[in-house]
């Protein structure tokens, strides 16, 4: 049976929130587990069902994993048996592409299914299997797979179209056990691509530059990665989701465990608003404001810009901010489809191509409303929060994916909100983040 979350807002929501370990991380994490025949130990891994996919991807090449209860997660891939990732688990979610880059790294080989494009964009791979080659692979594409194979990668000067987070990620994990160096040009500079270079050298790999536009991939003697224990970064998006949560309800709202520079773009577009904005401690965020935000304008773009993954939850604070604001959505074809929701909240969007015009209205009222996807559907938990009167939200398997205990964390908060089973019956839309 589905679920859907019941929300009465207009409540300011005050406290504190512990922010977990960071999605768009820990999956890559895991697929660089298969780098090494030693055990892994990661901590601060949350319980996502992105998680459970990664683990499932896992298992189905033959390693052994183990969630605990609490944070940790331990991973062995010693016993590999096969060296394909098929396309049931790869559609479900797209990072289970970045196995690619681990299998035909470590074993020489690798069979992947494509993930194909998903309901935000196109989502192309090109530019993976262009690094991939570079590197010397021989690349086909059959049959809905990508087949790679090498007897040894070899080092090589890559300077990737577009500073593509995936690409660089597959890019670096192939390349950490290739023949010299990798020099990989207009990387992406996400905190999950140093958090995952910290993690390799910790593992034994030499790799430097990440978080700049230029990394440097040493490869190191095949069979030299070796077993290690690495806490997951914190996740920067979930942190933004209850700081945009807790200033749209004119509450007081303070996010532990986070890194505060990840947040930086964010931050600095909340104090151009209004908010009131400090650090308690060098790990917190502290947010709060007693007045209506001002319009803003955004247009997303690769770190350190504003991150996409937040434009749908920012768009929900700028529909009641006073005046009219302006986002441009440059990473995704498709990543407006909180607005009909918004719309039916009454907000006043419209949009033309990859731009839109929020006029802010003074408040929200609650509405029945869907997740269509997962940024999407933190923007309506948001929505919901600061609406006048009761939401309801729709397709929450789309925010199970990247958000560990939200009603718990939102309740803690002060938020009335719960999770009852959806007897509606209404059909079920597939993404894959
Ligand atoms: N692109 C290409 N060719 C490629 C690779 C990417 O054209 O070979 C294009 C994509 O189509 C897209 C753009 O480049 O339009 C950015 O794609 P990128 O490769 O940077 O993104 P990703 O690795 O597929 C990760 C996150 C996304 C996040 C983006 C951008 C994970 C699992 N996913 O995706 O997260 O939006 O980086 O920051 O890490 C989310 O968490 O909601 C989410 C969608």
């Amino acid at each position: 049976m589905t679920e859907k979350l019941i929300i009465h807002g207009g409540k300011a929501l005050r406290g504190e929130v512990e922010i977990s370990g960071a999605k768009n991380s820990v999956l890559k994490l895991m697929a660089a587990t298969l780098l090494t025949g030693d055990s892994i130990e990661l901590r601060n891994v949350p319980h996502l069902s992105d998680v459970g996919v990664m683990t499932q991807v896992l298992k189905y090449l033959g390693c052994d994993v183990d969630q605990q209860d609490d944070d940790r997660l331990y991973i062995q891939a010693k016993n590999i048996t096969s060296c394909e990732a098929p396309y049931d688990l790869v559609r479900k979610m797209r990072a289970s592409f970045d196995v690619l880059g681990s299998l035909l790294g470590r074993f020489g080989e690798a069979r992947v299914a494509l993930p194909g494009g998903c309901s935000i964009g196109k989502r192309s791979v090109d530019l993976h299997v262009k690094g991939l080659i570079a590197l010397g692979a021989e690349v086909e594409i059959n049959h809905g797979y990508v087949e790679a194979k090498a007897s040894r990668l070899i080092g090589a000067e890559i300077l990737l179209d577009t500073p593509s987070v995936g690409a660089t990620e597959n890019i670096m994990l192939a390349a950490t056990m290739a023949e010299g160096a990798t020099i990989l040009s207009n990387a992406a500079q996400e905190p999950e691509i140093v958090d995952l270079a910290n993690f390799l050298n910790a593992m034994g790999a030499d790799i430097s530059g990440a978080g700049t536009n230029e990394l440097v991939i040493n490869g190191v003697k095949p069979g030299s990665l070796h077993g290690t224990t690495y806490s997951v970064m914190p996740d920067r998006i979930e942190a933004a989701t209850y700081l945009m949560a807790g200033v749209g309800t004119m509450g007081d709202v303070t996010v532990n465990n986070v890194l505060p520079v990840h947040l930086s773009s964010l931050t600095h577009k909340l104090i151009e608003m209004g908010a009131e904005i400090e650090m308690p401690s060098p790990n917190s965020i502290r947010i709060h404001s007693e007045r209506r935000l001002q319009a803003q304008n955004i247009v997303t773009q690769p770190y350190p810009g504003f991150p996409t993954d937040l434009q749908a939850p920012f768009m929900t604070l700028l529909s009641t901010a006073d005046g009219v604001s302006i986002v441009k959505e440059t990473i995704y074809e498709n990543r407006f489809k909180q607005v009909g929701e918004l719309k039916r909240m009454g907000a006043d969007i419209s949009v033309e191509r990859d731009v839109a015009v929020i006029t802010g209205v003074p408040h929200l009222s609650g509405a029945e409303v869907n997740a269509h996807d997962l940024r999407a559907g933190a923007a309506m938990v948001i929505a919901g929060v600061m609406a006048e009167g009761s939401t309801q939200v729709f397709d929450l398997h789309h925010l199970d994916r990247g958000y560990e205990d939200v009603v718990s964390k939102m309740r803690s908060l002060g938020a009335d909100i719960e999770r009852v089973p959806d007897t509606s019956g209404r059909p079920v839309t597939e993404e894959s983040a």
